[in-house]
């Protein structure tokens, strides 16, 4: 800290800064000065608009991105369908792609590996709650490819902002704005729309993704925290512009729209943005940088001191979808019980595991690239072992979570579960309540008859 020490190095340039206006030519002079649609743009390129919020947006949530390309996105033929045997992201409620909304607490083992697919027929709707086609809800997915997508094949969600959390393996994302590498222990935001192409430069890769249907990730508020804390706004890289010369080869388009999965053809790459500038654009963030705050006295703060990203409902202060860590941090509560309390939310919580030990669950049964879900009002906690472990444990200063990374998505909304969630992918775990909370034992000693007295109410 306060960096991750990845295996693999760097490859591109960035530009740092959360929600800030970027601006970048892959060509110097490619950016038209103090216009955006001028009658004709440096080098014969087109300006073309892509937008992010509505126009009218309030200044403060307003997303907009002027680029400056060799032929616009619009030059290709219609879409057509292309569902495919392994591409399952259809959230809607079809009598064989149900959605289950179930109270039980769900655990998965690690899900496998996959290197026949690539990066697009690798996508797995596990959970989700709502529809893209209303614009609200999320949908939660398992990725796990092999294979480089196409040479000339580039992807695309009209359904959302895909917020995505490598566990495994290497992505080296080329988009249209410029390109991104993204290891373990960094996590990239992938806006609606904007279209990239996916490699796997080191091999086989498995993670996790949130798509936001509605509204994008802002940074949490920080409250009596101050000015800086938690994820800090100069950390997050947007990519620099680059762009690829090609108007011979045949390229396919694929969309995923309303969940479906459809292609077009085009006679030009995709990556033709030489230069652009605005507030709409992929980034990524190193989750290593992140400054994790507690408590320096007794109990612990709510689990939201670790929000990484929020995306707020209309409600403020209630969230569509939390991006929460568990990282590295030092406990130091005195009299406290250090694990989370056992509790029951009116936020449902999934939670995934890139690496090592989650704390709270010490039990074995929560591995890498497994995952849970609490949904709301399930109730959970530590397991028997953590609880034993921590209410008999030694009160010193104690380094928890070193080596490891275990994360949630939180949201507002129930979460179903698809049925390749529930059942085709073969790795919920039936005894998961038997293992965690069933051995559970009371503790409770009735207090001696002399002890007993009528309640007098609180003092
Ligand atoms: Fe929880």
């Amino acid at each position: 800290m306060p960096s991750t020490k990845f295996a693999v190095p760097e490859s591109y340039r960035y530009q740092n800064g959360f929600n800030s206006y970027h601006e970048t030519e892959a060509v110097e002079g490619a950016l038209p000065v103090g216009t955006n649609s001028p009658q004709q743009p440096p080098y014969g390129l087109y300006a073309e608009k892509l937008s992010g919020t509505a126009f009218t947006a309030p200044r403060a949530e307003n997303l907009q991105s002027w680029l400056y390309r060799i032929l616009p996105a619009s030059a290709h033929t219609n879409f057509e369908p292309r569902e495919h045997a392994t591409f399952n992201t259809n959230p809607e409620n079809k009598p064989h792609e149900k959605i289950h909304q179930i109270p039980n607490q769900l655990r998965w083992d690690p899900f496998d590996l996959d290197e026949s697919v690539d990066w697009v027929h690798s996508l797995h709707l596990l959970a989700g709650a709502g529809n893209p086609t209303m614009k609200s809800g999320i949908g939660i997915y398992i990725y796990a490819a092999g294979k480089d997508m196409n040479e000339r094949e580039a992807f695309y969600s009209a359904d959302g902002d895909f917020l995505i959390v490598p566990q495994h393996g290497v992505l080296d994302v080329q988009t249209e704005l410029g390109k991104l590498l993204v290891r373990p222990n960094e996590i990239c935001v992938i806006p609606r729309g904007v279209r990239y192409r996916v490699t796997l430069p080191q091999g086989p890769v498995r993670g996790y993704i949130l798509e936001l249907y509605q509204g994008h990730f802002q940074l949490p508020e920080l409250g009596p925290i101050g000015s800086n804390g938690l994820a800090n706004a100069r950390d997050f890289q947007a990519p620099v512009a680059h762009f690829d010369e090609d108007t011979a080869s045949e390229w396919t388009l694929l969309s995923k729209f309303a969940g479906h999965l459809f292609a077009a053809k085009q006679t030009h790459t995709p990556f033709d943005i030489v230069a652009w500038h605005g507030t709409y654009y992929p980034y990524k963030y190193d989750l290593g940088r992140f400054n994790t705050i507690g408590s320096v006295s007794f109990d612990h703060p709510d689990p939201s001191i670790y929000t990484v990203l929020t995306a707020q409902s209309d409600h403020p202060g209630t969230a569509v979808a939390d991006f929460v860590i568990f990282p590295p941090r030092w406990l130091v509560a005195e009299d406290t019980f250090r694990p989370p309390w056992y509790h029951r939310n009116t936020m449902s919580e999934f939670m995934g595991l890139v690496t090592g030990q989650y704390d709270a669950k010490i039990g074995g049964g929560f591995q890498p690239a497994g995952a849970s879900l609490h949904n709301v009002m399930a109730a959970h906690g530590p397991d028997a072992a953590t609880h034993a472990a921590a209410s008999a444990a030694a009160l010193k200063p104690q380094k928890v979570g070193e080596g490891s990374l275990a994360f949630m998505f939180e949201s507002c909304l129930m979460v179903g579960v698809t049925e390749w969630g529930l059942s085709k992918c073969r790795k919920v775990q039936a005894d998961y309540n038997a293992e965690s909370w069933e051995p559970l034992k009371p503790r409770f000693k009735r207090p001696t008859p002399a002890a007993v007295r009528v309640d007098e109410g609180s003092k």
